[in-house]
């Protein structure tokens, strides 16, 4: 696992558009995998401002999402459908039928996420996975458990998570309290991860990952296995040394 330590929020988001530009001018039909959450914004703002200079092309490209609220519909202003199509896929040049979201509409949330490894592995796996953390060490909503699922599955969020989320939903709405996410696996197995992680709020996760123990305690300290991780993390976020 490498770090970049970056100096604001910005920088770290341009440090990431240029990751997935670099996998992009190397192979144009990459397969991403995307996160959604406060902190890839900035990266998706940047994308969307480099798509607009004539920077950047994205018609080759496959996204899959990391995971999608359950249930949820896909106008649902909360929902991860939501969230992309406002940061980035209206305002760039992804072929939608090559985008894929897990659907927190499914009658069948079983089959819908053992499809949805199925069209990773069709796909041929991913590239550059995309990472955010949460403050529980979550990656996707792979929550803190005694046991991690390999495979894209449902899943039902902790009371961490929740708090931690309910800041997006309107003041007595209604929260989904469960979730599709990718398994460990296919994180795992992408073929290179980006780990985003900015402000103070995460650094007290930032000083148990650095102590470079691999508990399913600390989903993301999983990705201490995986040989191509690279953490780009601002100074509000990093614990030191
Ligand atoms: C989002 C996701 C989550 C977030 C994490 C951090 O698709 O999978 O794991 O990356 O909860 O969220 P933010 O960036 O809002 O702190």
């Amino acid at each position: 696992m490498k770090y970049i330590i970056c100096k604001d929020y910005k920088e770290l988001s341009c440090r990431a558009a240029d990751e997935i530009a670099g996998v992009l001018a190397a192979k144009p039909n990459a397969v991403l995998g995307l996160a959604t959450g406060s902190t890839p914004e900035g990266l998706y703002a940047e994308l969307c401002r480099r798509y607009a200079a004539g920077e950047i092309d994205f018609s080759q490209a496959t996204g899959f999402n990391l995971d999608e609220y359950y249930p949820i519909r896909p106008e649902h202003p909360q929902s991860y459908h939501f969230y992309m199509d406002r940061h980035l896929f209206l305002h760039v040049n992804f072929d939608r039928a090559r985008v894929h979201i897990p659907d927190g509409s499914t009658d069948d949330p079983e089959e819908e996420c053992a499809a949805y490894d199925a069209a990773i592995e069709a796909a041929g796996g991913i590239d550059l996975q995309i990472l955010g953390i949460g403050q529980n060490g979550h990656i996707g909503f792979n929550e803190p458990a005694p046991a991690l699922i390999a495979g894209t599955h449902p899943t039902a969020l902790t009371e961490s998570t929740l708090g931690a989320n309910a800041r997006f939903f309107a003041p007595g709405e209604s929260m989904p309290h469960s979730a599709l996410t990718m398994g460990m696996a296919p994180i795992l197995r992408a073929r290179k991860i980006l780990l985003l992680v900015s402000g103070a709020a995460k650094r007290s996760v930032m000083r148990r990952l650095r102590e470079g123990t691999i508990t399913t305690d600390l989903p993301a300290s999983l990705l201490l296995t995986h040989p191509d991780t690279l953490v780009l993390c601002d100074r509000e976020a990093y614990p030191g040394d």
